[in-house]
């Protein structure tokens, strides 16, 4: 791996303590493995952890990537430098969009890392967006804590992360270090006992899924912190959503189950890396159940934004300057950040398109128009969202095929046996989403692509609510195409994905003709460049594609599993306590669902619930959610649809819940 000349502005020598280069200070791990440790961890994307990490070993240290991801290619050159500052560059530099690894010359290792060095602090915590803490806690979780290496607090600090600690049962409620994997050692004892520390194992965030230096190296630094404050009263008293319920009268059925063989959910602690949070709407504090319909953003993702246009925004692909280089290594990352994310063999398989509605018609217009013709059958399920049936409906009207409908059963799951039924010799494509906008329905899309394939059809599956709330894997589904949004996933909104196995989209045409998706272009004729620039016509909307790598980066941080489980309780939770209140009908009770919470209260037009909820300052979306035939399967029109995400809690669905029950009493 190239290491580049640094272009970091090197810090004067007078701000640093006064120890011998590379020594510690009393107290202090030796610096060499401090900046080690640090500048990996620093200088690593999640989820492009490695580079930085093998390149740390082949640079004469011990190798520290063990256990950790395998490196995405480093997409750059030497001819590409990222400016002094950049949080892609490193102290060294590489402008490639995967962090840089050498320290500004002239500089000790580990020098910028100690506490007596507030300029360094600044800088480093300046180098990743989003790793300073943003917003202030709302509820006395702390923001700072003393730490025997003051500097490299806010790095580690759960402001970035929003992880819990490893297990709720065994958490002390006083321990107040920021430090996901330090709570426990700030015990009201006060004892130094072991660190229940994460071990690798399924299911159990490890230092290596957080893209945090390597399980040994956390095992030293908690050694080292086991003496960090036990934190003041305020900060003992109530910082966790578990903990708030379980001293409320009704805690047991409030409390949503963490399950002891997982570790719980720092839900505040996210809540902090998203400031609308922090938003009053009509005098009370924003309470955000319109996941469904779009997610709010980290700063991490507002940080990136700014970043490229402060820094890297070109045009790519054409230019041989600096800033295009820059630009499409970032276009690029993000490209290769959506593969690892959704498990796709290839980058050349993910097609950036508007979101999932381009992306289904995409895939209509040009798969669809290529292979469907006349009295062909095209099937979707009743769930469907507008876009999973218009461009069907529009592909069926213009080749004289069919468009066929799995039924769902009363809970609103589909009906397998049914769709059984609808699959012959003529079916050509299956179009399914993965969860339901409308009823929040689980889909087994697994079994439904296996069934299209045994029936010698394709299958395409509809992510646009799934991505947020579960791991995807398009290989194991054995998806032929999978189309998701950005907004939907903590990014933002324009940018979107098409995944298509490669073969597929090798034999597609191109749907939109124009600049970046030719080889050559005579009057006479034009040849077409390979997937997945064939189907990128025109100016993308790079700066979203890479905030969508940003807040992929941001999910994989928290990680997906923690994620699903998390909301899978907060779900059951509201459930329970919604469904009681008189005159509540929910639409859609399947056993498996996600996120969504469908109903229509009696008396009421869904317009006036969704008006008593925003007079309370919680958002949801009462309608159709473009989703018809299903509202209508289920004999309404429209429903209140809070739809949650795993920033939301308990305390919000009690306030929900509150208004509902009032205009539940008065008529
Ligand atoms: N598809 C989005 C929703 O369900 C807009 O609200």
């Amino acid at each position: 791996m190239t290491i580049l000349t640094p272009t970091s502005k090197p810090v004067s020598s007078a701000s640093l303590p006064d120890v011998p280069q590379g020594a510690a200070p009393a107290g202090l791990p030796d610096v060499a493995t401090l900046s080690r440790l640090a500048t990996a961890f620093f200088t690593a994307l999640p989820g492009s952890a490695t580079p930085a990490l093998a390149s740390l070993g082949s640079g004469g240290g011990e190798s520290l990537s063990a256990g950790l991801p395998v490196a995405a290619p480093v997409l750059a050159s030497a001819s590409n430098p990222a400016p002094p500052g950049s949080p892609f560059a490193g102290p060294g530099g590489t402008g490639t969009g995967v962090p840089g690894l050498s320290l500004p010359q002239g500089k000790a290792a580990g020098t910028n890392l100690l506490p007596s060095s507030p300029t360094h602090v600044l800088s480093l915590g300046n180098r990743v967006p989003a790793l300073a803490p943003h917003a202030v806690s709302q509820n006395n979780l702390p923001d700072s804590v003393t730490t025997a290496a003051p500097a490299l607090e806010p790095r580690f600090g759960g402001a970035a992360l929003g992880v819990g600690a490893p297990d709720a049962t065994q958490r002390d409620q006083s321990a107040v270090s920021p430090f996901y994997f330090l709570r426990d050692a700030g015990a009201s004892s006060g004892a130094s006992r072991e660190l229940p520390l994460p071990l690798p194992g399924h299911d159990v965030p490890t230092a290596e899924s957080l893209g945090l230096p390597a399980l040994d190296d956390l095992r030293s630094f908690n050694g080292r912190e086991r003496s960090v404050s036990t934190g003041s009263e305020s900060d003992r008293n109530g910082s966790f959503y578990f903990l708030d319920h379980a001293r409320a009268p009704h805690s047991n059925e409030h409390v949503p189950k963490t399950g002891s063989a997982h570790p719980p959910f720092d839900v505040n602690a996210i809540r902090r890396d998203f400031p609308i949070l922090q938003e009053r709407v009509n005098g009370r504090q924003l309470v955000w159940f319109d996941n469904a319909a779009t997610t709010q953003k980290p700063q991490s993702v507002i940080d990136r934004l700014s970043y490229f246009y402060e820094h890297e925004n070109s045009n790519i692909h054409r230019a041989a300057h600096a800033l295009a280089g820059r630009a499409t290594d970032a276009y690029e990352g993000a490209r290769d950040t959506v593969r690892r994310f959704i498990g796709a063999a290839s980058a050349e398989e993910i097609i950036f398109v508007r979101g999932t509605t381009e992306g289904i018609n995409l895939i209509a217009k040009t798969w669809g128009v290529q292979n469907v013709g006349e009295g062909d059958e095209i099937i979707v399920s009743h769930l469907e969202h507008h876009a999973n049936i218009v461009p069907w409906q529009q592909l069926a009207a213009q080749k004289g095929a069919t468009l066929r409908v799995i039924p769902v059963d009363d809970s609103g799951q589909v009906r397998l046996d049914e769709y059984q039924k609808l699959l012959n010799s003529r079916t050509k494509i299956v179009s399914v989403t993965q969860v339901s906008n409308a009823l929040g329905t689980v889909v087994p899309v697994q079994e439904i692509v296996a069934m299209a394939h045994r029936a010698g059809a394709r299958a395409v599956v509809d992510g646009a609510q799934s991505v947020s709330h579960m791991r995807v894997n398009v290989q194991e589904i054995d998806a032929d195409f999978f189309v998701f949004s950005g907004h939907k996933l903590f990014g933002p909104t324009g940018i979107g994905v098409v995944y298509g196995k490669r073969d597929l989209l090798e034999d597609m045409p191109p749907w939109q003709g124009g600049g970046n998706m030719i080889a050559d272009v005579t009057f006479e004729k034009t040849v077409f460049q390979a997937p997945p620039n064939r189907f990128e016509a025109g100016t993308g909307n790079i700066a979203d594609a890479v905030g969508l790598g940003a807040a992929i980066d941001y999910v994989t941080r928290v990680g997906i599993e923690n994620i699903g489980r998390y909301e899978h309780d907060l779900l059951e939770y509201a459930t329970s306590v919604l469904q009681p209140v008189p005159g509540v009908r929910l639409i859609g009770t399947a056993k498996d669902k996600a996120s969504v919470l469908s109903f229509v209260l009696k008396g009421y037009e869904t317009e006036e619930v969704g008006q008593a909820l925003n007079e309370e300052g919680i958002a949801v979306r009462s309608g159709h959610h473009c989703a018809q035939p299903i509202l209508r399967r289920f004999g309404v029109e429209a429903t209140v649809r809070p739809s949650l995400a795993f920033y939301n809690t308990c305390d919000e669905v009690d306030r929900l819940v509150s208004v509902v029950r009032r205009l539940s009493s008065r008529r």
